[in-house]
């Protein structure tokens, strides 16, 4: 969606639609009552009869009928508190959007000033212009045109006054913009279907990327992983007729060759659970198990555009977990590119396994942190519904920085212990550990697994299995994937 800015007033605008926003209870701002008396006192009177106060979530829709050069007015609620959080203004913002859409005209204006409690403030400015990138997301690249379908895209203005609040709005748009292209593309990724995203269309995408945004992208293939000795990884793989591969994207924007942050995303194509086979029901829903690998691959793409000063890498495993007549089978023995050895009690738990290698092969960065983010476990799932991600680590003061980053981007994490108690369930009898942990406690049995191989830095791990995936839509996001995480990323690599 074109997003512009403009420096103007708002009763002058003409557009398809005016959107203001409206704090609970003021509705007597110099704004809205030049507004309400331009036509003859609607806003007045829906506020009389209780019908719109500002409340979060509220909406007043109003036809000017040419008593405005706006055709439309769309008031919309921002609730009362005044120090505002993004997270509210962004769905304000999203579900501003929808309506607009919903209305099916060409064009809307929105005034800026009416988002923010005093003066206009960046963040508030990036929220409101991240709300509507995000709420004109759709993927409908596999269906046909209808003409009932409202326009995709609406063209929008920021409306504001001044030239320094111009610049302002201007800068908020063009992060806002950025950091919407790195959470779109995770999530093209993940509402790829199955049949079109193999692990190889994956390292296509990550060539692309790099192309496009001037980073590097690396991709090892079967031989070299052979060669490497990524046991673990082969063995989730050799269930498909698609070869694995593990996708290396860095990007460089300290130039003084500090240590780089490294994020390590699951990249599970399809995941049917193999031998250990999942039930129908929702399998389909499995085509998302690579959406910690398209998190990564967006976080790259959104960094690199906003040219943040760090070095970066993405290491994302990819492979698809099939049963077959070549696939692993409970009872196997792996061993990983750590050396550890792995005994395999259950396929279906495979993202560990490909994840216990890519941790590994991250060290060879120097990292500074490591941060994984998978779908890892159902249990995950049980725990946190699907509202918060769980983190999980070795550095309390890393997990600190990821929650504070999370509660301001509205991508929330949740914090479960990590007691050295829990590695006690992956103890085998016959090789190095076991892969799966038995019922009690599945994500951090998970986390305890994956610590074992991320013992030589600073490591956080997000399980994401409860909210990569949006089973509704909601206004700054439709139905399939999400992108949850990219946008919690950013805020924590914007203060390293
Ligand atoms: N990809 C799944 C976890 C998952 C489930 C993600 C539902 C999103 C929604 C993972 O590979 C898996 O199958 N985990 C197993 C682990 C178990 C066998 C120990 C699970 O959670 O059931
Ligand atoms: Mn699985
Ligand atoms: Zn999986």
């Amino acid at each position: 969606m074109l997003l512009t800015v403009k420096n103007s007033p708002a009763l002058k605008q003409k557009t398809g639609c005016l959107v203001v926003a409206v704090n609970e209870g003021k509705l007597g701002t110099p704004l809205l009552k030049e507004l309400d008396a331009a036509l003859d006192g609607p806003i007045s009177r829906a506020s009389r009869e209780g019908e719109f106060r500002g409340a979060s979530g509220q909406a007043l829709l109003l036809h000017t009928g040419k008593r405005l050069p706006a055709q439309r007015l769309l008031l919309v609620g921002i609730g009362k508190s005044r120090k505002k959080a993004p997270t509210r203004l962004r769905q304000a913002a999203g579900s501003a959007l929808e309506q607009v859409r919903a209305t099916h005209t060409a064009s809307f204006a929105l005034d800026l000033a009416s988002f923010c409690a005093k003066g206009l403030d960046l963040a508030t400015a990036q929220a409101v212009a991240e709300g509507l990138l995000l709420g004109s997301y759709r993927f409908d690249r596999y269906q046909s045109e209808s003409d009932d379908d409202p326009p995709a895209d609406p063209k929008g203005v920021l409306l504001v006054r001044g030239s320094k609040e111009l610049a302002l709005a201007g800068q908020a748009a063009e992060r806002a913009g950025h950091v919407v292209d790195g959470v779109s593309l995770a999530r093209n990724l993940v509402n790829e279907p199955g049949n079109v995203k193999s692990p190889a269309y994956l390292a296509n995408q990550a060539r692309e990327l790099a192309q496009q945004v001037g980073i590097k992208c690396e991709v090892l293939e079967r031989e070299q992983l052979e060669a490497l000795g990524c046991g673990a990884l082969l063995g989730v793989a050799q269930g498909s007729q698609r070869e694995p591969k593990l996708i290396t994207l860095e990007y460089s924007g300290d130039h003084d060759d500090a240590q780089p942050i490294v994020l390590v995303g699951k990249g599970v194509v399809f995941d049917a659970g193999g031998i250990s086979l999942k039930p129908a029901e929702k399998m389909d829903e499995m085509k998302m198990d690579m959406a910690g690998g398209a998190v990564v691959f967006g976080v790259l793409k959104a960094a690199a555009l906003l040219k943040l000063p760090l070095n970066l890498v993405g290491i994302v495993p990819a492979v698809e977990n099939l049963p077959s007549g070549s696939a692993y089978r409970p009872g196997d023995i792996l061993t990983s590119l750590s050396g550890k050895t792995i005994e395999v009690l259950n396929t279906d738990a495979e993202g560990r396994l490909i994840l216990a290698d890519a941790l590994t092969f991250a060290a060879k960065y120097q990292p500074r942190v490591v941060i994984d983010l998978a779908t890892l476990t159902g249990a995950c799932i049980i725990a946190l519904g699907h509202y918060a991600a769980a983190v999980l680590g070795n550095h309390d003061g890393l997990i600190r920085q990821l929650i504070q980053a999370g509660n301001k981007s509205g991508e929330r994490l949740w914090q479960l212990p990590l007691w050295s108690d829990y590695a006690n369930q992956l103890k085998s009898h016959v090789a190095d550990l076991k892969n799966i942990g038995g019922r009690p406690a599945g994500t951090i049995t998970a986390a305890a697994f994956l610590q074992k191989f991320a013992d030589d830095y600073t490591w956080a791990h997000l399980d994401i299995a409860g909210t990569a995936w949006e089973e509704k839509g909601q206004p700054c996001c439709p139905k399939g994937g999400t992108g949850f995480g990219v946008r919690l990323l950013l805020e924590y690599l914007q203060t390293k």
